[in-house]
């Protein structure tokens, strides 16, 4: 597939290596663009086609893909007209908080628009996406969450559902990183060095995963076969929850949300 990533940041990049990984794109078929030239000529030496000038860049892409920041939309949208055709092209935007509906108004009413809410584990392969998809063919369809599932997993969801997305998902990786890095400095307050705990708690937080997702059991069942009455493990539960635990988390994914809603602004 010959595709073209609009933004080198970290999505934009994930997204790059991932394809290659996956060997759904050589390197060559990849072209990325960013405004800064003199940040491109990294990505070329490693074999990436790379380009400044967006809309000749999209020009041969079967599949385009947007990753810039909301507050960059705009503008870059206005500079890629020149460049689409929509017969042929199928675009994927990464940005958060744009409805598919802002892309088609700007480039075109037959635009097939696919919106993916992916998070940097794209990198290794262990991404969540959550799709939204507007005048995407069933085929188009079935190519995005092809794309995303040798990245990881993908869901496709109703696009009004696309910031809890965000929050849960994009967001959700820093989440999840806080609460392992906050219980690699118990182990250490308990007696580990620093990089042992953050290896085993790593890695438990990793087997945690496995056991709902190969499973397919509900966090508490797992949580009822290591908690032994008057046991630590219970002890230990039950001091986080009265310091709030879930409440903070809850709370947390609620205003990521919000937020996420409100990123982006039409003008
Ligand atoms: N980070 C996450 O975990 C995550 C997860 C899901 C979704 N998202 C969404 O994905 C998007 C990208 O996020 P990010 O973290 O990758 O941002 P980022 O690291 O800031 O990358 C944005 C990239 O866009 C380039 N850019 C900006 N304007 C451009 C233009 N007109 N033409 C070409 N390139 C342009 C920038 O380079 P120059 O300045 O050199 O142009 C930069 O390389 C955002 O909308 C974000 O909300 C992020």
């Amino acid at each position: 597939m010959k595709a073209t990533i609009i933004g080198a940041g970290n999505i934009g990049m994930a997204l790059a290596e991932g394809l290659v990984l996956a060997n759904i794109c050589s390197k060559q078929d990849i072209t990325i663009t960013r405004r800064n030239a003199s940040a491109l000529s990294d990505l070329e030496k490693r074999g990436f086609t790379v380009s400044t000038n967006n809309s000749e860049a999209i020009k041969n892409a079967e599949t385009v893909f947007i990753c810039v920041l909301p507050q960059q939309l705009n503008e870059l949208l206005e500079g890629l007209k020149p460049g689409v055709d929509v017969s042929r092209q199928l675009f994927v935007s990464v940005v958060t908080g744009a409805h598919t509906q802002v892309f088609i108004e700007k480039l075109g009413t037959d635009l097939r628009i696919i919106r993916a809410m992916p998070n940097t584990a794209m990198k290794v392969g262990e991404s969540m996406t959550c799709l939204a998809a507007a005048n995407a063919t069933q085929k188009d369809i079935v190519l995005v969450k092809d794309i995303f599932n040798t990245l990881g997993q993908s869901i496709l969801i109703n696009e009004d559902m696309m910031s809890a997305a965000t929050a849960l998902c994009a967001c959700g990786i820093a989440f999840f990183l806080r609460t392992i890095r906050a219980a690699s400095q118990g182990g250490v307050e308990i007696g580990f060095h620093a990089h042992d705990a953050l290896q085993i708690a790593a890695q438990t937080s990793l087997g945690a995963a496995k056991l709902l997702i190969t499973n397919k059991t509900h966090p508490e069942e797992e949580i009822d076969k290591v908690t032994s009455p008057k046991g630590c493990t219970i002890a230990g539960l039950n001091e986080m929850e009265h310091q709030g635990l879930s409440s903070a988390l809850i709370k947390g994914i609620k205003l990521s949300a919000n937020i996420a809603n409100n990123l982006y602004r039409q003008s």
